[in-house]
């Protein structure tokens, strides 16, 4: 009998560890601390830093991302709040709800067979009530399939971040520039350039990381502090605009494939020009439909 090569069109629960439901492209990552593991988990990306291989994460909010992001070989799908901006158009990670994230949530899961998926807990779901921020936790892991939450903050958190973690749910953390407090920042400027600020942000990933967090993003700090605090750590640290001394990085994924273009800061790389190539596209269509020419004969029946 031939072997069940396919995945299933509904992959739930998450965690099925089967093998043959892992996609297996040629090209794929070569052998190493995490080509091994059937699926990432929690306890792989630590086996990863403690081998000195770099964590590769991005964005994800949607199905068919979602599955060329993990058959492509990417670690982590962070399902961002940045869904806000890129998703849904708005100028602040700020309007998301816990709603609209387990709605994107749940279509990555569907979609992941290797990649561990965090999500982030959307601004005011977890502030300064670590109860809210427990349920919140418990209806993203039950509601979507996730493996993983992600909150902004360091001390001000640490008992949601506790609480969570009691529930058995893992937590990835977040300094630096933490854009859920964008209004209390005034600006997307890098963070943490002053000594103040520096100290404060290196204990805070010391705690985070006493508390029992798997993962430390570190989002547009000094190169120079992030890998001191990188190296300083036991977990991973993921980062993003904050140089190569990182575990790991992160970029959003439409920035990464030049969706959005009209975002240049200095720390993104684009790997695609997605929005001119669709722009093209788009525009023969619109050309062939307005002659005629679209559809052909043998695009009929
Ligand atoms: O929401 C997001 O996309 C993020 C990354 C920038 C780390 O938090």
């Amino acid at each position: 009998m031939k072997a069940l090569r396919q995945k299933p069109l509904y992959c739930y629960p998450a965690f099925i560890f089967d093998q043959n439901l892992i996609s297996n492209h040629p090209d794929k990552i070569p052998m190493s601390v995490h080509s091994k593991a059937k699926r990432i988990t929690t306890h792989t990306l630590h086996e990863m830093k403690g081998a000195g291989e770099k964590i590769a994460m991005l964005t994800g909010y949607d199905f068919s991302m979602a599955r060329i992001l993990d058959d492509a070989g990417i670690d982590i799908i962070l399902v961002g709040d940045s869904a806000s901006n890129v998703m849904a158009g708005h100028e602040t990670t700020l309007p998301i709800t816990l709603d609209q994230m387990i709605y994107h949530a749940s279509s990555v899961v569907r979609a992941v067979s290797k990649a561990l998926v965090v999500v982030d807990l959307p601004f005011g779901s977890y502030q300064g009530n670590s109860k809210l921020a427990l349920e919140s936790s418990v209806r993203i892991m039950k509601e979507s399939g996730a493996h993983a939450v992600k909150l902004e903050g360091g001390s001000e958190i640490a008992e949601s971040i506790t609480r969570i973690l009691s529930a058995g749910v893992p937590v990835m953390g977040h300094l630096g520039l933490t854009p859920q407090s964008i209004y209390k920042f005034g600006t997307y400027v890098v963070r943490a350039k002053e000594e103040e600020e520096a100290i404060k942000l290196k204990s805070d990933a010391l705690l985070l990381q006493e508390l029992g967090c798997f993962a430390l993003v570190l989002e547009k700090i000094p190169a120079t502090l992030a890998t001191e605090v990188s190296q300083s750590l036991n977990i991973p640290t993921i980062g993003i605009g904050a140089g190569n001394g990182t575990d790991g990085q992160v970029l959003v994924v439409h920035d990464m494939l030049g969706l959005t273009h009209d975002f240049h800061p200095r720390f993104l790389r684009r790997y695609l020009n997605l929005y001119d190539e669709i722009h093209k596209a788009v525009g023969e269509y619109v050309q062939d439909v307005r002659s005629g020419d679209f559809p052909n004969e043998n695009e009929q029946y």
